[in-house]
């Protein structure tokens, strides 16, 4: 059973509480899934109290949850809401915080504190947090959550790891990278370590190479400040995708604990290969979306949007070319890729088997059969399909690709499909850590990355583009190590 707790999140005005963080604590009220006598306090500047912060957070869960809201349920979630009127650059509100928290009657001793925040907030919030002793776990637990960005770079994620640590303990803390709580990742992991067959073939004899592929249609909307301050590499490479490659590379752990689980995550990401600088450019690509159309829209390109500065050389794609210096891994090519403003949006892995050793069907060509594929789908496809060769009925030994699904493919339909944010919420009240990144982790993480930041820093004359609406450019092919490596943009049959 979950001990009751009490969950602050600060930064409660902003757009990942109001489109993630609520609605997702709302879902785990509706389905009692929340443990009794759990408390959210929502930390804010503006100048609103319990009555109107409720009403604010009505109608934010009206816009996005609509019809199946169930209004009983959701004034139980409400009244278990308070407002909290603090601005975190005042050490004043740390002070008023503790009161608030240990005088008011029916609030647990297990704290939660969520920083929802600029992650520019993260050292000094949670210094103040432990100035005021609401770090110490003499009475209940402490749990510290952050988002990601961890960091800027490799230098800057040691410095806010180094302060963290001093002010809470590794045990305390949680490095949420909600990707990890998608179903279809967590499949991964069954996938792979709950069928024996595949793991014979999961390694440098049969696999030719791996791609994970994240691409949106989106462009960068309302954050022009924050994308332009990070690009691709660091938005969505260093987080999300090396996470997802760490788990199609890592070996099966002992067992299921959270460090058993993280600790074969660290091995794979100290195994890559480290890129010098000099290898930079045979290794990552990078490029921006130019004007572009997608159906009958004109789409703008990245210079053209609003808060861009006019000669930005940001990226909004990026390309990856890694290996895995192991030996289930040594020299099998792994592809990266993200890119904004592309031809649709989805978030998969694709395995590319080898060819068989022997042409032995003499009416095609070996190399003109194609090859086998694995298929993972994360978002918005959530599916484990195997691409094999069948013969084509009639006369004559003809072949043609078929796909088998391993897993029940679907597309998130109207109803409520779990979040992953649901799944990681309810972790940290648990204290589960297997979802969440390690300090060495996270480390590790941007030692991958860091060297291609530091020439693309200085390299700021040209940039390649790409049209908006496209599957990015085609130069980004010269990542490939083999002519008959190209990029898979779908999970159906190409
Ligand atoms: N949005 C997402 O989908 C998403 C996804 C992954 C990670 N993240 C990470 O999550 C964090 C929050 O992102 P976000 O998109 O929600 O940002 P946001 O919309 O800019 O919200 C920031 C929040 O911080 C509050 N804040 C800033 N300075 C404050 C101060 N001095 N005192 C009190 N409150 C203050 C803001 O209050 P006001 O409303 O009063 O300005 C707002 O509530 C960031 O680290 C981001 O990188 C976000």
């Amino acid at each position: 059973m979950l001990e009751p707790c009490v969950f602050t999140i600060f930064g409660s005005t902003g757009h990942l509480s109001r489109t993630k963080l609520l609605p997702s604590l709302y879902h785990l009220e509706a389905e009692g899934r929340l443990p009794e006598g759990i408390v959210i306090v929502c930390v804010g500047r503006r100048p609103w109290n319990n009555e109107t912060w409720r009403k604010e957070v009505n109608r934010w869960l009206e816009e996005r949850i609509g019809a199946r809201l169930d209004n009983q349920r959701l004034s139980q979630f409400l009244e278990k809401i308070h407002y909290f009127l603090g601005d975190i650059e005042s050490p004043e509100t740390f002070v008023k915080l503790k009161e608030f928290l240990e005088t008011s009657q029916g609030f647990s001793d297990n704290h939660v504190f969520y920083l929802s925040l600029p992650p520019a907030e993260y050292k000094m919030v949670a210094h103040q947090l432990a100035v005021n002793d609401l770090n110490q776990e003499e009475a209940g637990w402490r749990r510290l959550v952050i988002e990601k960005p961890f960091g800027y770079d490799l230098e800057d994620a040691q410095t806010l790891d180094y302060s963290l640590r001093k002010d809470f303990g590794e045990h305390q803390l949680f490095r949420i990278d909600h990707y990890l709580g998608k179903e279809t990742v967590q499949n991964v992991f069954v996938f792979r370590f709950a069928n024996l067959m595949m793991e014979p073939l999961w390694n440098r004899n049969y696999i030719d190479h791996v791609q994970i592929t994240h691409s949106e249609m989106a462009g960068i909307e309302d954050r022009a400040e924050f994308y332009d301050g990070a690009g691709a590499l660091r938005d969505m490479i260093q987080s999300h995708l090396l996470q997802l490659l760490t788990l199609v590379a890592m070996e099966p752990p002992p067992n299921l604990d959270a460090e058993s689980i993280r600790d074969e995550k660290v091995k794979v990401l100290k195994s890559i290969r480290p890129i010098p600088k000099s290898a930079v450019h045979a290794h990552a690509f990078r490029a921006q979306y130019g004007r572009g159309r997608n159906g009958d829209r004109n789409i703008p390109g990245y210079l053209d949007e609003a808060g861009i500065p006019k000669h930005s050389t940001t990226e909004t794609y990026a390309a990856l070319k890694l290996y895995i210096d192991n030996w289930r891994w040594r020299n099998v090519p792994i592809y990266l890729r993200t890119g904004k403003r592309m031809a649709g949006s989805h978030s998969f892995i694709s395995i590319r088997f080898k060819h068989p050793p022997q042409q032995l069907f003499r009416e095609t060509q070996i190399e003109e059969i194609p090859p086998n594929w694995l298929l993972l789908g994360i978002q918005p496809e959530q599916c484990i399909r195997a691409e094999m060769q069948v013969r084509e009925p009639g006369i004559g030994m003809r072949t043609r690709t078929t796909q088998l699904d391993a897993s029940t493919c679907y597309l998130p339909e109207n109803g409520h499909q779990l979040d992953a944010y649901e799944a990681l919420l309810l972790d940290v009240i648990e204290g589960d850590h297997s979802q969440f990144l390690r300090s060495d982790e996270v480390h590790w993480a941007w030692s991958v990355v860091d060297p291609i930041l530091k020439v693309w820093a200085v390299e700021r004359d040209f940039i390649h583009t790409y049209p908006a609406g496209s599957w990015g450019p085609l130069e980004s092919n010269r990542l490939f190590e083999k002519e008959s490596q190209a990029w898979r943009n779908t999970l159906a049959s190409e």
